[in-house]
């Protein structure tokens, strides 16, 4: 949901080359349009819109002077993606030049106010008014700092913003505020950006500035201040991803590199297995959980509520993160609320969460380091998944849900759960040597309209997971049901070739959902099954079957028999000349309400 980066550089070298790699690895954040702005004598700024490489072609990005400048990529949220809503923004003279990921929400009074002023606006933005509003201070002589200090005064909504000027042309300020930013320390400059896979090849010390504190930057040091002006000492962490694990290596796409690195992604979630049993012992006096969370996250949390329900007896609820506040009242101190997010930055997430710390015990479930949710949490389980790009979550649903399955087996002192996790990635493996009968699936279902996903108990959330990542990269139409709720509704919707994918584990399940893929095949429907490779009568009744061998139950399904989904969803997408890396219309980052 919009990237943005700033970067200074030790020496006079130019530093549009990096910034325009840099904010190339921040695409899975927005792709409507791409800007830089450098300083040398003056501010020099190149926009479009279009993807990066688009846009690169046209106007040589890296072909601009200065050691020191700010980038952004954009998801449009006000005003369409064109070349004058694109990032940076700026005043109208050009001696202020902003880079802002968010949404100020007070923006048409502060416009109002500033044209009454004087001050001439050309784009439908809400960040036009930040760098006005930073002229506006610097004409009265404050400097750049104070005048960003001044500005955040005024604007309210969410922000993270990196300012340059051409009055001070050796500085970038920047600041945040429910948005994220971090700060990189590397070893030819300093750098600003939303996430850490943009800077990862040249600075991987961070810190971590809170809410409405300064950072500036220049070509000497880091100063970070509170907003009264103090000097603030912060805590360096260092990062333990590598750049390769940002690149693509060899693959087409980042979406099947990152399904292809899912059993290595449990296996090393698996190592939070210690820090999970010790917030358990922790936590010893709940009588309610809570999950909350959004999109593939909320998913993970539905198959929570089956385990923890059936294998500890705790009474548990999942609650989308949007619609949180109106379930709040509920909550007390013996209610432990478990948030689910693999970027830890959802802005819904997030203000569920600052809801949530007021009567109860919080428990965050990420992926990136150092992320709001990890700052926010009382406790934090990290899973350990690597960055993933691809838009459309796969690698981290995977540790999201092998996390949840420890915390099942350690709360209800499971062994034999434990030790069914502990084979999954074998498990995986097995399922990706051979996925050509899929690939094969693709050629067929590529021109349809409507797909039907369904199962029972713990297969509902892969039926709505598999129904999800359809919709997100190929834009078929795709819904998950319960398989036994089809008789209450959707079975008007099957008709004669309609696909209705069967998800069908062994176990006591198994029966009933055979009777709903009789009910949809009596209605013409072309069933796809997922099923064991045992299963002689699945095999018989389905169109089109991938099998599961060795033989994986109900309960542990969901961390295998969505595999075979991922994948055809990334095929029907290829088929369909799509790019399964970055769906239209939708961010991995989403920090806008
Ligand atoms: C966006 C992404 C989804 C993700 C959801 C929740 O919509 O495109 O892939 O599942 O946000 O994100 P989170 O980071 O909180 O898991």
């Amino acid at each position: 949901m919009c990237g943005i980066v700033g970067c200074i550089l030790k020496d006079n070298k130019k530093v549009a080359p990096i910034l325009l790699n840099c904010i190339s690895k921040l695409e899975y954040r927005g792709y409507d349009s791409v800007g830089i702005a450098t300083i040398d004598d003056k501010i020099n700024i190149k926009k479009d819109k279009g993807e990066i490489n688009q846009v690169n072609k046209k106007l040589n990005l890296a072909d601009m002077e200065g050691n020191l400048g700010i980038a952004h990529v954009r998801w449009a949220t006000h005003g369409d993606p064109n070349k004058t809503n694109s990032h940076p923004q700026f005043d109208e003279n050009k001696t202020v030049a902003v880079v802002h990921n968010g949404i100020i929400e007070n923006y048409l009074d502060i416009k109002t106010q500033l044209e009454k002023e004087g001050h001439k606006f050309i784009s439908q933005t809400d960040t036009e008014v930040i760098p006005h509003l930073i002229e506006k201070y610097m004409d009265k002589g404050l400097d750049l700092e104070d005048s960003l200090r001044e500005t955040i005064n005024i604007i309210e909504g969410s922000y993270a913003i990196a300012a340059i000027s051409v009055n001070e042309p050796d500085k970038i300020v920047a600041t945040r505020k429910d948005s994220p930013l971090i700060v990189g320390i590397g070893d030819n400059g300093y750098y600003v950006a939303s996430d850490s896979p943009a800077i990862l090849e040249y600075a991987n010390n961070i810190i971590y500035p809170d809410e409405n504190e300064l950072v500036i930057l220049n070509s000497s040091e880091i100063i970070i201040k509170d907003k009264n002006d103090n000097i603030i000492d912060k805590e360096i962490q260092t990062l333990d991803w590598t750049p390769e694990m940002a690149e693509k290596e060899g693959y087409d796409y980042f979406m099947i590199k990152e399904i292809n690195e899912q059993s290595k992604a449990i296996q090393n979630t698996l190592t939070e297995k210690i820090n999970i049993k010790k917030i358990i012992d922790d936590i010893d006096d709940i009588n309610r959980i809570c999950f909350v969370a959004c999109g593939t996250s909320y998913h993970a949390s539905l198959t929570g509520k089956y385990l923890i329900e059936s294998f500890a007896g705790i009474s548990t609820d999942v609650i989308l993160a949007s619609e949180f506040k109106y379930f709040a009242n509920t909550l007390d101190d013996k209610t432990l609320v478990i948030f689910i997010s693999q970027s830890g930055e959802t802005a819904d997430t997030l203000k569920a969460l600052d809801k949530a710390n007021e009567t109860s015990k919080t428990l965050g479930i990420v992926n990136v380091a150092g992320s709001a949710v990890t700052r926010k949490a009382d406790y934090v389980i990290h899973t350990q998944a690597g960055p993933e790009i691809g838009v459309a979550a796969t690698k981290t649903y995977l540790s999201q849900l092998t996390a949840i399955y420890i915390f099942a087996g350690l709360l209800s002192s499971n062994n034999s759960l434990l030790e069914k996790i502990d084979r999954v990635p074998e498990f995986i493996d097995e399922v990706l040597l051979d996925v050509n009968s899929i690939i094969e699936m693709s050629k067929k279902y590529k021109f349809v309209n409507d797909f039907f996903f369904i199962g029972r108990g713990y297969s509902y959330p892969i039926a709505l997971e598999g129904a999800l990542k359809l919709k997100e990269i190929t834009y078929i139409h795709g819904e998950g049901y319960a398989a036994g709720e089809l008789k209450h509704g959707p079975l008007a919707l099957i008709d004669e070739g309609i696909p209705v994918v069967v998800i069908n584990p062994p176990g006591d399940d198994h029966k009933k959902t055979m009777n709903n893929l009789k009910e949809v095949k009596a209605r013409g429907a072309d069933v796809l099954a997922v099923g064991s490779s045992s299963d002689k009568m699945l095999i018989e009744e389905a169109d089109d079957v991938f099998t599961i061998n060795p033989e994986v139950d109900q309960v542990i399904a969901p961390l295998v028999y969505i595999i075979p989904l991922q994948i055809l969803a990334y095929y029907v997408a290829i088929e369909r000349g799509l790019n399964p890396d970055k769906p239209k219309n939708l961010a991995k980052c989403v920090t806008v309400e």
